[in-house]
């Protein structure tokens, strides 16, 4: 009789485990457990905490051996001490000690049919442990708090590892970030380029990670905020383009708009025109929620209306697709490289979907530029905003 039970628990056991691994294979997510680049350490590449930085990579197979897309992940920013060392404390975002894996999905499927034009790529997805936006560089440290603020060091360490891993051959490569990820994507986009000089094909995506400066000085000083912070904490303003700075104060170098227009290397934007994490800092904490119950008031719609209208205007000029494309939804979302980089989750403009529109416009087949027309937030129909 137990041994009767103990066979039924076996078989559950193992078709639940062969369905899992199905499902699994499927939707072709996976996880990729941590490389630790321990001799960063020397070069005071570090993260908050001191601990080494760290990355998943999942080596490309097939065809796709000799192309890489690198990711450099996202999680707001630490602004002051408190929350630097609150980062340390949500252990995986200040330090690499108590890193496990990651889940690969979406743009790092490798599944051919849910991620055709990346699924057997070379895939590096960069932990952010740095708090600054992979922008800072103190050589000081505080024993008291014994806080590091290296994040520009840790992308150098990063691309000096991976170009040896043969990163330095490759065919085809992308630099990609989401949210706080986009801005360093932007920021390093031509140093990427340069570090690759037998590449035929660089180009950068940023998704939802173009922040605008709005006009109202209420509504701005949220990111302001931010960004003086990251200027004073992490000593940041060396790694800001010079083109920005010479002209404006080194906080306003943070906006894209400033600086977008000196990157020589193709760039795609993909991101929605009311993103949550942007109008939740710039409109109202709350902006979100009268969409979601539709029940936004005629002064709320104009204030949606109008933020829009300046986030267009803040968008790269269309005249350049080839050099500039963008892919802008009216879905109250944020990031979507993974979860919604599927055919069953993406997004569609007139039934174009930003995956499609990103491949398309990488491979040189369709230089995208589309905007959604909605010129009011459209409800999450998923229940879920990344
Ligand atoms: C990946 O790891 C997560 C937790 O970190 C776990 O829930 C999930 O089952 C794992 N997936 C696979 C395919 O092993
Ligand atoms: C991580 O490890 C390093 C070196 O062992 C140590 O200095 C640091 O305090 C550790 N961080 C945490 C959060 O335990
Ligand atoms: C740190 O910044 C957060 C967010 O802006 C703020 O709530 C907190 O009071 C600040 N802490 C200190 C010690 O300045
Ligand atoms: C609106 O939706 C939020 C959830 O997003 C809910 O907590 C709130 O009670 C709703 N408010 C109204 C006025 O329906
Ligand atoms: C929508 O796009 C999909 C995939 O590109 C295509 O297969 C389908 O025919 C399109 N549907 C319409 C109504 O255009």
């Amino acid at each position: 009789m137990a041994a009767r039970t103990l066979h039924l628990f076996c078989f559950l056991v193992c078709s639940l485990a062969i369905i899992k691994s199905e499902c699994a294979k499927d939707l072709g997510s996976y996880n990729v457990t941590k490389t630790i680049l321990k001799n960063a350490v020397s070069k005071g590449a570090v993260c908050l905490d001191g601990s080494p930085p760290a990355y998943h990579f999942e080596p490309g197979f097939g065809k796709g051996v000799g192309n890489w897309i690198v990711q450099l992940s996202g999680g707001a920013w630490c602004t002051n001490v408190t929350e630097c060392q609150d980062r340390i404390l949500d252990k995986n975002v200040g330090s690499t000690n108590f890193t496990d894996s990651w889940t690969f999905q979406g743009i790092y499927s490798e599944n051919p049919t849910a991620n055709p034009d990346f699924y057997n790529w070379n895939k590096v997805f960069v932990r952010y442990c740095d708090g600054g936006a992979f922008t800072g560089d103190v050589e000081y440290v505080d024993h008291v708090t014994n806080l590091h603020f290296r994040g520009a060091r840790i992308f150098e360490a990063v691309m000096e590892d991976l170009l040896a891993k043969g990163l330095k051959n490759a065919k085809n490569a992308i630099l990609a970030g989401s949210s706080a990820g986009g801005y360093p994507t932007m920021l390093y986009c031509d140093h990427f380029r340069s570090l690759l000089p037998n590449t035929p094909r660089v180009k950068c995506l940023v998704d939802s990670g173009y922040f605008i400066h709005v006009k109202n000085p209420m509504q701005a000083s949220g990111f302001e905020k931010i960004y003086n912070s990251l200027l004073t904490l992490h000593g940041s303003t060396k790694a800001l383009p010079k083109s920005c700075t010479s002209k404006m104060n080194p906080p306003l170098c943070f906006f894209p708009e400033n600086m977008q227009q000196h990157i020589k290397t193709p760039l795609f934007i993909a991101m929605s025109a009311f993103d949550y994490y942007q109008i939740k800092t710039t409109i109202d904490p709350n902006a979100d929620r009268c969409v979601e119950n539709r029940t936004c008031t005629e002064c709320q719609n104009k204030a949606f209306r109008e933020f829009r209208s300046e986030f267009l205007s803040a968008l790269p000029i269309s005249n350049n697709p080839k050099l500039r494309g963008v892919f802008i939804d009216s879905v109250i979302h944020h990031s979507a490289l993974s979860y919604r980089w599927t055919p069953e989750n993406a997004i569609l403009i007139n039934n174009l979907s930003a995956p499609k529109a990103f491949a398309d416009w990488y491979f040189d087949r369709k230089y995208w530029y589309v905007i959604d027309k909605h010129d009011l937030p459209i409800p999450t129909t998923k229940d879920r905003r990344t």
